[in-house]
């Protein structure tokens, strides 16, 4: 097992890489947790899951909702939980966002923490202290920044991944290789098929070097005043494809990093041969380089985007494999270059 450590404002958090689920019970208080998990888990996992109250939500991001806070609230309330109390979300992305935004504000804040149960929550989506959910079509809309105070990492709950679930993770762990580490690089073109087939050691080093990248870049700038923002590498163009062209967050994320790629090329950071690496890279683990979408909704998607400033969009672009620059783009050059018009 290997610790790292995501320095936030309001207090760090343990990220626990090769920690067990079932080492879970010996992380949480002795009372005073509700637990919260989805169906899928809970199927698959539920009867290891230590002996808490527990709510067990449907599946997917339709759930990550202010309806779906207002039932953990409300359970809350009949638990007659207050601020010594402690939620613990089991689960991928929706599960640990929801939970940690429900923990941030009811009471003004209890403690939390997770087991993270996807590739892509285990590399991304439960380490940084971003949580929240989506509103009226803005994707992560409301929330806060608030760290977990431990998030567990077990591989072996990998093994029941489907697919297109492994495929979102495997994009986020090409980004973190792509904007910091050339050695990651080097080792998922070397290694594509373990990577893909979810292999544990595979899994160990991709799982290990995300989160030790992202809690580094974390902790130097939680609220994403500058450094964070190259975490966002493929996730403008993503989030509006994966939105428009109704695809997971992996599949949107790769054709936003293959886009990415191109426009830093063409704006002369990156040289073509590097930009082909990436392309090659994510064919060879099964992600796509573009997505067919309807325009429009692209366009008015990217226009909807938090990191919006008036006319500009602040777009993560790479000046070499394992770096990565935040430069302000023209909303409209961004749309001409991607072949769309504002
Ligand atoms: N919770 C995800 C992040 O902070 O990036």
């Amino acid at each position: 097992m290997k610790e790292y450590v995501v320095r936030g404002l309001l207090g760090d958090s343990r990220v626990l890489v090769g920690e067990s689920l079932d080492s879970l019970a010996a992380l949480l208080p002795e009372r005073g947790v509700l637990l919260v998990t989805d169906e899928n888990v809970d199927r698959l996992y539920g009867d290891r899951l230590p002996d808490f109250p527990k709510m067990v939500l449907p599946p997917g991001e339709a759930e990550k909702t202010l309806d779906t806070a207002r039932e953990v609230y409300r359970r809350l309330v009949r638990l007659e939980a207050g601020r010594d109390w402690f939620l613990c979300g089991v689960g991928g992305g929706v599960v640990c966002d929801l939970v940690g935004f429900v923990a941030s504000t009811y009471v003004r804040g209890m403690g939390f923490g997770f087991c993270a149960t996807t590739l892509l929550a285990q590399v991304d989506a439960s380490v940084g202290g971003k949580n929240g959910v989506n509103f009226e079509g803005y994707k992560n809309l409301v929330g806060a920044f608030n760290q977990p105070r431990f998030v567990v990492c077990d591989p072996a709950v990998l093994a029941t991944l489907p697919e297109e679930e492994a495929a979102s993770g495997l994009a986020e762990v090409v980004k973190h290789a792509a904007i910091a580490d050339p050695d990651l690089f080097t080792f998922l073109e070397e290694n594509a098929r373990e990577a893909r087939g979810l292999a544990p050691e595979a899994v160990l080093r991709m799982v290990g070097d995300s989160v030790r990248i992202k809690s580094a870049v974390v902790s130097e700038d939680e609220r994403e005043a500058g450094r964070r923002k190259v975490l966002n590498f493929g996730h403008t163009l993503g989030h509006a494809l994966e939105k428009a062209a109704g695809v997971s967050h992996g599949y949107g994320v790769s054709a936003g990093m293959a886009a990415a790629a191109r426009l830093s090329v063409d704006m002369g950071l990156l040289a073509e041969e590097e930009a082909r690496r990436l392309e090659n890279l994510l064919l060879s683990l099964g992600l796509p380089l573009s997505l067919s979408a309807d325009r429009r909704a692209v366009a008015d998607a990217l226009l909807r985007d938090k990191k919006r400033a008036g006319d500009t969009l602040d777009y993560v672009l790479l000046s070499g494999l394992g770096t990565a620059v935040a430069r302000p783009v023209p909303v409209k050059k961004l749309l001409a270059l991607l072949g769309l018009d504002s």
